[in-house]
C-alpha cells in the first residue's frame, strides 16, 4: 500500500445505491467535482427496477468518473483513495460501484473507504465546495453553506428512510427513531402513482400542492410511541379518500374523477404533503426538547421538499433552533457526500479490505 508522506490528499468518491450513478472528487477538504446520471428508464414503469438500475449503471460509471476526475483537473495518479458506498440500498446497484471502486484501487495502489449512505446523506452537511466548483454549479449561486454543530439532530428522509438521527460527530450516530413500515418518500411516490403522476412522484407533489388547499382532505395519522414514524396507515387514508369520492360520484377511475372534482389533483397533493410534513416535524420537536438539542438538520430526498424546508424553517423560528437546510443537489443521492464522509475516514486510518462486499441493508 502507498504510504508516503500526506501532503494533498485528493478522494474519488462512487455513489450507486439506487438510481443515481455519481462520482466526485474532494481535495484538502474542498469539493472539485460531483457528477450525477440519474437514470430515466425507471419513469415508464412507476419505480425502480433493481435489475435495468444495475445495468444502467454499468453503463455509466466509466463516463461519470472520467467526467469526474477531469472536471475536477485531477488525474488518476494524484488520487490518495477510492471512497465508495457499500450500503444500504439495492444489492446489484451497490455490486457495480464496489466493484469498480476495489478495481480502481487496486490498480492504483491505494486505499478503499467505504461509505454508509445514510452516514453520507448526513455528511452532506459539511461539504466545502471549491470557488472552482461554485463557478461552475449555477444552483450554488448566492448560497451560504453553514456546518451544523455536534450534537444535533437531523431528520433523515429519502425514498428508503426516515429516521431521526442524533449525530454526535461524524462516526458517532445514534438513530433515536425511524420508519416501522414505509419510508416518507415511498408515501410521496405511492400516493402520486395513485394520482397518475410520474416516478419520482414526490417533486410532483411538491409541485401541484402550491396550488392546493392543505385542509381540504383530512388524512389520517399515526399514533406512534417514541421517536418511530409510520407511512403505511397514511397511504391507505389516501387512496381511501379516492375511493369513497370515486363511488360518491359514480365513476370507476380516477381520470373520470379529475374531470368530476374541481382542483382534485393538487388539493390531495397539498393535503398528503402536509399530512406528512406535520407527522415528520412532530417526532423531531418531541425528541429535540427531550434531548435538549436546538441544532437541528435534515438530509435526503425528501428534504428537497419545499414545504418541509419552509416548515421546519418556521419551526426552527417558534422553538429557537439553529436549523441546517443542505442546497437542492446535495439532497438527492450523490457522491460528494460519500467523499465528505470518506475524507473523515481517511484520516482516521479507517481503511476497508479489498474482500468488502455491499449490504443491502443495514442500520448507521
Ligand atoms: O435520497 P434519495 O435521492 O434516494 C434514496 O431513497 O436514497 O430520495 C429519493 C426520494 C424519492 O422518494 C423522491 O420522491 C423524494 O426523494 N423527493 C421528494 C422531493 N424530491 C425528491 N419528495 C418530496 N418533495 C420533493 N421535492
Amino acid at each position: 500500500m502507498r504510504r508516503e508522506k500526506i501532503k494533498s490528499v485528493t478522494i474519488l468518491s462512487i455513489e450507486s445505491s439506487c438510481d443515481d450513478t455519481s462520482a466526485a472528487v474532494i481535495r484538502d477538504g474542498k469539493l472539485m467535482s460531483n457528477v450525477i446520471a440519474s437514470q430515466k428508464i425507471h419513469e415508464e414503469y412507476g419505480g425502480v427496477v433493481p435489475e435495468l438500475a444495475s445495468r444502467a449503471h454499468q453503463q455509466n460509471i466509466l463516463p461519470v468518473v472520467d467526467t469526474a476526475l477531469k472536471r475536477a483537473g485531477v488525474e488518476r495518479t494524484e488520487l490518495s483513495a477510492i471512497a465508495f458506498t457499500r450500503g444500504p440500498g439495492l444489492l446489484g446497484s451497490l455490486l457495480v460501484g464496489t466493484s469498480f471502486a476495489k478495481g480502481l484501487a487496486i490498480a492504483l495502489d491505494i486505499p478503499l473507504v467505504e461509505v454508509n449512505h445514510l452516514q453520507g446523506h448526513i455528511m452532506a452537511h459539511f461539504l466545502e465546495p471549491s470557488e472552482e466548483y461554485l463557478e461552475t454549479t449555477p444552483s450554488l449561486k448566492g448560497i451560504e453553506i453553514h456546518h451544523p454543530n455536534y450534537p444535533f439532530l437531523c431528520l433523515l428522509v429519502s425514498g428508503g428512510n426516515s429516521q431521526i438521527v442524533k449525530v454526535e460527530a461524524y462516526d458517532k450516530m445514534t438513530i433515536l427513531g425511524q420508519t416501522i413500515d414505509d419510508a416518507a418518500g415511498e408515501a410521496f411516490d405511492k400516493c402520486a402513482k395513485v394520482l397518475g403522476l410520474p416516478y419520482p412522484g414526490g417533486p410532483w407533489i411538491d409541485r401541484l400542492s402550491k396550488e392546493g388547499d392543505a385542509k381540504k382532505y383530512p388524512l389520517a395519522k399515526p399514533n406512534i410511541a417514541g421517536y418511530d414514524y409510520s407511512f403505511s396507515g397514511l397511504k391507505t387514508s389516501f387512496l381511501y379518500t379516492i375511493r369513497d369520492m370515486m363511488r360518491a360520484e359514480g365513476v370507476s377511475t380516477v381520470a373520470e374523477l379529475k374531470e368530476k372534482v374541481p382542483n382534485l389533483t393538487e388539493d390531495l397533493c397539498a393535503s398528503l404533503q402536509q399530512t406528512i410534513i406535520d407527522i415528520l416535524l412532530s417526532k423531531l420537536k418531541k425528541a429535540a426538547k427531550e434531548e435538549r438539542i436546538t441544532e437541528v438538520a435534515i438530509a435526503g430526498g425528501v428534504s428537497a421538499n419545499s414545504g418541509l424546508r419552509e416548515a421546519l424553517t418556521d419551526y426552527g423560528r417558534r422553538y429557537k433552533w439553529k436549523v441546517y437546510i443542505p442546497p437542492f443537489s446535495f439532497t438527492t443521492d450523490n457522491a460528494a457526500m460519500i467523499g465528505q464522509a470518506g475524507y473523515y475516514k481517511y484520516f482516521d486510518g479507517d481503511f476497508c479490505a479489498i474482500d468488502a462486499v455491499p449490504y443491502a441493508k443495514t442500520r448507521i
